[in-house]
């Protein structure tokens, strides 16, 4: 099959077609050492080692109530006799949401992340159908093939297509809401206990430990609210591969955390946390914490998010049942006996707030991906340079360093966009200062980037130095806009400056007072060519519990920071990313990186995975991190290129450069602790391979763009696993070592020293032209194709228009007004369909249709 190449002249003719030391895993908690993931986890256990355990929490009759977009119940524990409110939402476009709060909380729980996690289009919709039968078992209907049923005793609630259960909650009887009680009046739950002389003595059960109050090494959590927890058990009936709730250094395709042959001891966690040296092949928490699951199995996706940015774990079991079915279809004699069916049963376990679960019908996660980020925002559309290659290093060390870095670029001819400055560039890591010594003229320096088309981006954490000679301690202190202690003082505690406090970006005031910071008047030495990293934002305290803020600690409207610990980056992220969108009477769109992240992420711009080690394990690991977080909704990620700590092989730099150019976030970055590693520092013919693959970068934006501009409109991921353009293909369901950029490019870096050649896996529905030399590749499904150190395997997919650009300039600017070259590669029929999408590339003139976009179409036949 022939693969054409044109190059078009112009727009107007394309129209026409259409250092090292291991983790100290002692700093961070293990599930026994945290009581509410202890108690529910020993929760479980118990119910497991009960056959005759059936959950306590039962619908109360004649309480349920339909409203026009409602069904609202109360549910009994009929243990505790507490009552809660459930209430059940069907909302726009195949999605449901379940809560559930306390009927009459003596306090309040926590529900205000909402406003920043969901867009607000979470609007609820009339239900197709709705009632209650004589048992008191309730049934929604979305449609004539999707229905909620709610099983009153116990409480179950399923969610059904076309007659099959797809999710249930409290399948297992784990559900578990821990009301809120005084100290006073809680009555402790006392067990017998043998004594040494054989008589019995009433002692509190192992669950009384560590209710009100908690010590975790030094430190001691005072918990003035006492047990709050949230437990659920969420079963994916016949999926055997669940993805996503990111992040960890794990697997594409989520492990068991329970049992099971090469299972996890710990269940995932959530709790977004500056980890030195993270190891790989984990379920540690890291830097951020999305609580959105995806499970698919052939043809079928749905999904769940678990609303909640309290600290979090997740267990995973898989299950091949002999027909075991669901709590309801067992009750209901529905389980055919030949039925051997491979389930992912989960529990989830959050420390505070409300039950608030999101439940996506799919049917296809590209669906999942829109229903998702419909709910919580579409991922925000980058900049031009935005998606080029970065330049930084801890830390270009002055005006004269970024001078020199940037020319030799040009000599060597490497282009790039932007370089970065780290912490070291301002005066004693006093954000929004220079060190003048260092750098004497940033304006000047910005100006001369810009002149080629370059930025800078330079680093403002969320750590404000104690210094009342300091302006922006000094007004946040009078502002009194810091988080505080229990005692009404201000926050303090350790990170780069030394004495630090934390602004309170949950406080609409902080928000806008941070926001006008980044103003150009306010921002000295910044001018529109400056962009923005936001760093250390889990928040990392250097001398806090597991390396973060103590849980106990206030935030506005007296709410603890252990109710919203995993939302604090993000909201601090936006914070920046609405000052830079600001500062110019256009608004811009703007580029913020930052390294915390939380579900609504992608509405403010790029993550990357922190610091990484240049290690081969390391960038193997970058491929599923960054798959994972591309279908929790954030699709604008990639990792250090050539690994944060350590020196790189030369090898392992040239094939992370490889890896990183076909990732949707390139930086190369590395520890201050590291030798210099700039490209032309290696020489021929290492240097060469590393200017080819960043050329190659180059000469695909054009692709690229349009891949962030689906994202932006669709919420699919960019770097896309095989399973979502092939969900019919079960070898692909688990793959994580290959995958395409948006639908038409396929990659498979290679990851293993020495190789020179690689297994890549054709999926046989399709044809492929090697990108390189344009020749079919001969063979289908898993074939060995050759990868010397030079090459880096990546495929045209038959069947897609790829737009290029050949005329490589110093930057992604420079290249503005060149012409497009269209690779067309064909599929079997001989046909092809691609797009070019164009706008200014900078502001919102998009939103009000400035955009051209040209549907492409190519056939060979008269069409
Ligand atoms: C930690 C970040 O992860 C790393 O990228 C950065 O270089 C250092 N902080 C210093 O700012």
């Amino acid at each position: 099959m022939p693969l054409r190449t044109w190059a078009l002249a112009c727009l107007a003719v394309l129209t026409l077609f259409v250092l090292s030391e291991a983790v100290k895993k002692e700093d961070f908690k293990t599930c026994s050492q945290s009581a509410f993931c202890r108690r529910n986890r020993a929760l479980a256990d118990s119910v497991n080692a009960d056959a005759h355990w059936t959950s306590p929490y039962t619908l109360v009759k004649g309480s349920i109530r339909f409203s026009n977009n409602y069904m609202t119940a109360d549910v009994q524990n009929t243990q505790t006799n507490n009552v809660l409110v459930l209430e059940l939402q069907v909302l726009v476009d195949n999605t449901v949401r379940v809560r559930m709060d306390e009927k009459s909380p003596i306090l309040p729980r926590y529900r205000d992340h909402e406003q920043f996690t969901l867009v607000d289009k979470a609007k609820p919709i009339k239900p197709f159908q709705s009632g209650k039968n004589t048992d008191g078992v309730v049934k929604i209907a979305l449609d004539a093939e999707r229905k909620i049923v709610v099983t009153p005793s116990p409480l179950v609630i399923e969610f059904y297509v076309k007659d099959e259960p797809v999710i249930t909650l409290n399948d297992r009887g784990f559900f578990n809401f821990e009301h809120l009680r005084t100290k006073e009046s809680h009555k402790p739950k006392m067990v017998k206990q043998k004594k040494e002389d054989g008589t019995e003595e009433e002692v509190e059960a192992p669950e009384e430990k560590d209710l009100w109050e908690e010590t975790f090494k030094t430190w001691t959590d005072s918990k003035p609210r006492g047990p709050e927890s949230i437990g659920m058990d969420i079963s994916f009936n016949g999926f055997s591969h669940v993805y996503g709730i990111p992040e960890h250094a794990s697997t594409f395709s989520l492990k068991e955390t329970r049992g099971g042959e090469g299972a996890y001891e710990e269940p995932y966690r959530l709790y977004n946390a500056d980890v030195f040296e993270y190891e790989m092949d984990s379920p540690a928490a890291l830097y951020g914490s999305v609580p959105f699951m995806m499970a698919h199995r052939k043809n079928e996706s749905v999904g769940v998010f678990w609303m909640n940015p309290s600290e979090t774990w997740i267990d995973i079991v898989k299950t091949t049942e002999q027909a075991e079915g669901t709590a309801v279809q067992k009750v209901l004699n529905l389980v055919k006996p030949s039925s051997n069916k491979k389930s992912t049963k989960t529990h989830w376990i959050s420390e505070a707030g409300i039950l608030d679960i999101f439940v996506f019908f799919g049917p296809s996660s590209k669906d999942i991906f829109r229903q998702y980020t419909r709910l919580t925002g579409q991922p925000a559309m980058p900049q031009n340079f935005a998606i080029a290659y970065h330049q930084c290093r801890w830390n270009y060390i002055n005006q004269n360093d970024v001078h020199e870095v940037d020319s030799q670029f040009d000599h060597h001819d490497i282009p790039y966009d932007v370089i970065w400055l780290d912490i070291e560039h301002n005066d004693g890591k006093r954000y929004f200062t220079w060190d003048s010594g260092k750098f004497p003229d940033p304006i000047k320096m910005q100006k001369e980037l810009d002149q080629k088309g370059r930025k800078l981006v330079t680093i403002i954490d969320p750590h404000i130095k104690r210094d009342d000679n300091y302006y922006v301690c000094k007004e946040a202190k009078d502002k009194s806009l810091f988080v505080k202690q229990p005692s009404g003082d201000d926050y303090e505690g350790w990170c780069w400056p030394g004495q630090s406090s934390w602004v309170d970006y949950t406080n609409a005031e902080s928000r806008k007072w941070w926001a006008d910071k980044f103003k150009l008047d306010n921002y000295e030495g910044s001018t529109e060519a400056l962009f923005v990293w936001n760093d250390m934002n889990e928040p990392s305290v250097f001398n806090g519990p597991e390396i973060t803020m103590p849980k106990d600690m206030v935030h506005n409207g007296g709410w603890e920071h252990r109710v919203l610990h995993n939302v604090y980056g993000q909201i601090y992220h936006g914070s920046t990313a609405q000052g830079l969108e600001q500062r110019t009477n256009v608004p811009k769109r703007p580029f913020v990186l930052s390294r915390a992240f939380y579900a609504g992420t992608q509405r403010f711009g790029s993550i990357w995975t922190g610091d990484n080690m240049a290690q081969w394990d390391a960038l193997q690991a970058s491929m599923p991190m960054i798959l994972t977080i591309g279908v929790s909704g954030i699709p604008f990620a990639g990792a250090d290129v050539g690994g944060f700590f350590n020196n790189p092989s030369t090898e392992l730099l040239v094939r992370w450069y490889q890896a990183g150019a076909f990732q949707p976030f390139f930086r190369a970055h590395a520890h201050i602790d590291t030798k210099r590693r700039e490209p032309w520092l290696f020489g021929d013919p290492y240097t060469s391979m590393i200017r080819s693959v960043v050329r190659e970068r180059y000469a695909l934006l054009p692709y690229w763009y349009n891949t962030f501009q689906e994202a932006h409109e669709t919420g699919v991921p960019i770097m896309r696993p095989l399973m979502v353009e092939y969900p019919e293909d079960e070898n692909v369901f688990a793959m994580e070592d290959q995958y395409l950029i948006g639908s038409g490019i396929l990659v498979k870096p290679v990851t293993e020293e020495g190789a020179t050649q690689t297994n890549v896996y054709f999926p046989p529905s399709d044809i492929w032209y090697d990108l390189h030399t344009h020749n079919l590749v001969h063979g289908q499904g898993s074939q060995v194709v050759s990868a010397p150190l030079d090459v880096v395997p990546v495929f045209y997919r038959g069947g897609y228009i790829v737009p290029r650009r050949e005329r490589l300039r110093r930057s992604s600017h420079a290249m503005t007004l060149d012409p497009f070259t269209l690779v067309i590669a064909l599929d079997k029929q001989g046909e092809a369909n691609g797009s070019l999408y164009l706008d200014d590339g900078e502001t919102y003139a998009y939103a009000k249709a400035e955009f051209l976009k040209v549907c492409i179409h190519h056939c060979l036949c008269t069409c």
